[in-house]
């Protein structure tokens, strides 16, 4: 198929076009570069083998948008492209709704003016707020949110949903829980921008000595060892559970469908940094901090939908992911 990857150059968008073009689809990236750079992609080719098209602009622009779908034949799009940092959007709400929202409505409306019916769109865990219980099901009611960058995930699903109703559009909506690690190559992986937000990458970067030390935040959550619980997939794995979707897109009639991207297992921050530490023998220096605002105990998918509707599931280890992880931090510099 013909595939528009929207947010091409960022974490997940990168990781996902190698499994696309190793799946035999023709890919054609677009992207702003607000959080990202152009050396990915010369990384994603040498990859790919392949030579991807891109186009730098920012999915607010829908004439463009509206060429790119048209002169590509486009049958399906990603859209990866958002901005994604949780206490950033809190102090620029304008922004992000800006950014995230008008940049989906300008996308759908290219999409049908075009005629462009499949759509894969990049949700989060994020929408289901602190859950009543565990694993979290699709089924689960989605519970308001403390941010806007969370609003504007609910309210994309939404849109979308609306917009399903009335077109011919059909959707896959994935919601991923905690995508970490890099490719194993060591070409691509996450390059936050000043301290990092996530846990990952907060611990690669103490273990290298770019930080201090790590806060864990708090240890009196209603958890096993009192350190909160999450499920960190493995960016290959996330990257895999699209080239699913577009095949599974082909195959079904239903308008939009929601599906969690997790590995089904709950593990604790502790449980995490002692997994690091042995998986990569390095230490990594921490101290026990109060809980950040707007954070909850436990959050873990059931991944029986995604199995069910997409055949695919995890298959990197959480201590391999820790590796890739770690393998990438010390290529950075
Ligand atoms: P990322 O920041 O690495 O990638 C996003 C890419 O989109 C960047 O390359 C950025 O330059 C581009 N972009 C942003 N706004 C744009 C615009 N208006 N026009 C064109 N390009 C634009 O983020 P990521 O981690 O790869 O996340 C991808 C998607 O997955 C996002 O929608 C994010 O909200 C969602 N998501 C991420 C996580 C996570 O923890 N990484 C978890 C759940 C959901
Ligand atoms: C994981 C755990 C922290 C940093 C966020 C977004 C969510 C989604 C994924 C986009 C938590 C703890 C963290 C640190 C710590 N993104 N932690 N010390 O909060 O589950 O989810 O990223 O959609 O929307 O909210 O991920 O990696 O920030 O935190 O103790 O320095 O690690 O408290 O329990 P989170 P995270």
């Amino acid at each position: 198929m013909n595939v528009l990857v929207t947010g091409g150059a960022g974490f997940i968008g990168s990781h996902t076009i190698v499994e696309l073009v190793a799946a035999g689809h023709k890919v054609v990236i677009v992207d702003s570069f607000v959080n990202s750079s152009k050396r990915v992609l010369a990384n994603v080719e040498k990859l790919t083998n392949a030579k991807i098209p891109f186009i730098e602009t920012d999915v607010r622009d829908t004439d463009k948008l509206i060429a790119i779908l048209q002169e590509n034949s486009i049958d399906a799009v990603i859209h990866f492209a958002a901005l994604k940092a949780v206490g950033e959007s809190v102090q620029k709400p304008l922004e992000y709704y800006r950014n995230n929202i008008d940049g989906l409505l300008s996308l759908l409306e290219a999409m049908n003016v075009t005629n462009t019916n499949q759509l894969i769109f990049s949700s989060s865990a994020t929408v289901y707020g602190d859950p009543d219980s565990l694993p979290i099901t699709e089924e689960a009611p989605l519970k308001p949110v403390t941010n806007p960058y969370g609003a504007t995930k609910q309210m994309a699903e939404q849109i979308i949903t609306d917009v399903c109703k009335a077109t011919d559009l059909q959707t896959v909506l994935l919601r991923y829980f905690n995508p970490i690690g890099a490719h194993s190559s060591g070409l691509i992986g996450e390059t936050p921008v000043g301290p990092p937000n996530n846990l990952v990458p907060y611990v690669t970067q103490t273990a290298a000595g770019v930080r201090e030390s790590l806060t864990v935040f708090g240890n009196d959550w209603d958890t096993p060892d009192g350190s909160a619980i999450r499920d960190y997939i493995h960016v290959v794995d996330l990257a895999k559970a699209h080239v699913a979707s577009l095949e599974y897109l082909n195959n079904t009639s239903d308008e939009t469908t929601a599906i969690n991207i997790g590995t089904g297992q709950g593990v604790s921050v502790l449980e995490l940094i002692n997994t690091f530490e042995s998986a990569n023998n390095v230490k990594v220096p921490y101290t026990i901090g109060p809980r950040r605002p707007g954070d909850i105990a436990s959050c873990y998918a059931s991944a029986d939908k995604a199995e069910k509707l997409l055949g695919w599931k995890t298959e990197i280890s959480l201590e391999q992911a820790l590796k890739d992880a770690w393998n990438w931090q010390r290529l950075q510099n």
